[in-house]
């Protein structure tokens, strides 16, 4: 099977009340790790790849590797920009062989989004390519807990149909209180699900994604920490509110600081456990495994989409 877009993908999501996890990839353990949880699982995947890890790799050793990932697998993969800021990096992906690609116009003002989020489209269809677009703020940690601070940077039930009707958009990243990285909530977590139910009602069929999804999972901070690491006061969105997610609108779900941390966790104990080794394949074969054992563990117990490739 060759790589896949994401519209077969999302419909069977959203018809079976699960997600499709969304990966980041920077390298090829990163990539072997993930591909190797989708076989064990049967699951759908999408293997995502940012600005920075296309500068960091280049666009071409990444394609060829998640080129390779679908010849060894027979896997649905998809491959997807991430937050592609503007026009050209969308074009480059398309052009380079991505079958999904995002324009992240969020940080303009609604009509500028809008237009940057239609060029793409255009581009981005008539060569068969889907698009995911993105409305609304994700919340800085600060945000999270203020109820007037939400309407201003969530997304706005029917701003999110009119964007949609106008843009011709296949996929719409939404904030409702999730955000990057390993620092998401300073309190208790907390998500606007009931704006998540009202835009899944206005917008009947239509996949959301959710950005910022990582679960930020203790024994791996923990095990960081215990092997030298120094990160305090992270949290991440808990296992339960992404199960619910699923249930509304939400068809993608994506994940890199889990992966980022499970690999670093994992480098730091063998390197301390084995301060003689220094053949890289020590320690980036435990990471791969780790890495494997933790996406396997969210397609199984939290996206739900093992089985459903
Ligand atoms: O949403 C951002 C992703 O975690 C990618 O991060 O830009 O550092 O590659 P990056
Ligand atoms: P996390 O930082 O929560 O893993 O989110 C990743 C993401 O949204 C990539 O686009
Ligand atoms: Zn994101």
């Amino acid at each position: 099977m060759p790589l896949v877009d994401t519209k077969e993908m999302f419909r069977k999501a959203y018809e079976g009340h699960y997600a499709v996890g969304a990966f980041n990839v920077n390298n090829m353990e990163i990539i072997q790790g993930i591909v190797e949880a989708a076989i064990q699982e049967k699951a759908p995947l999408i293997l995502q790849v940012s600005a920075g890890a296309r500068k960091y790799a280049k666009h071409i050793y990444l394609t060829k590797l998640v080129e390779a990932a679908v010849q060894d697998t027979g896997l649905p993969i998809a491959l997807h920009l991430d937050h592609g800021a503007d026009f050209d990096i969308c074009k480059a992906c398309v052009d380079g062989g991505f079958t999904s690609v995002m324009i992240d116009g969020s940080k303009h003002p609604f009509e500028e989004n809008i237009a940057l989020t239609k060029r793409v489209v255009e581009y981005a269809h008539d060569k068969g390519v889907v698009v995911e677009a993105e409305l609304g703020k994700l919340a800085g940690v600060e945000d999270a807990v203020k109820v007037n601070t939400r309407d201003a940077t969530y997304t706005d039930p029917d701003q999110a149909v009119e964007f949609v009707e106008r843009t011709g958009v296949d996929s719409l990243a939404i904030a409702i209180g999730t955000s990057h990285g390993a620092y998401k909530f300073k309190g208790k977590p907390e998500l606007d699900f009931a704006r998540l139910e009202k835009i899944t009602n206005l917008l009947p069929g239509f996949p959301l994604v959710l950005h910022g999804a990582s679960t930020v999972i203790p024994s791996f901070v923990e095990e960081c920490n215990k092997y030298g690491g120094k990160i305090d006061g992270a949290q991440g969105v808990p296992e339960d509110m992404l199960r619910k997610a699923g249930q509304f609108g939400v068809c993608k779900i994506n994940i890199d600081t889990d992966l980022r941390l499970a690999m670093t966790a994992s480098i730091r104990k063998y390197l301390t456990e084995h301060p003689g080794d220094f053949d890289p394949r020590q320690y980036l074969g435990p990471a791969r495994e780790a890495i494997r054992a933790m996406v396997a563990h969210k397609m199984r117990d939290v996206l739900n989409c093992s089985g459903r490739a």
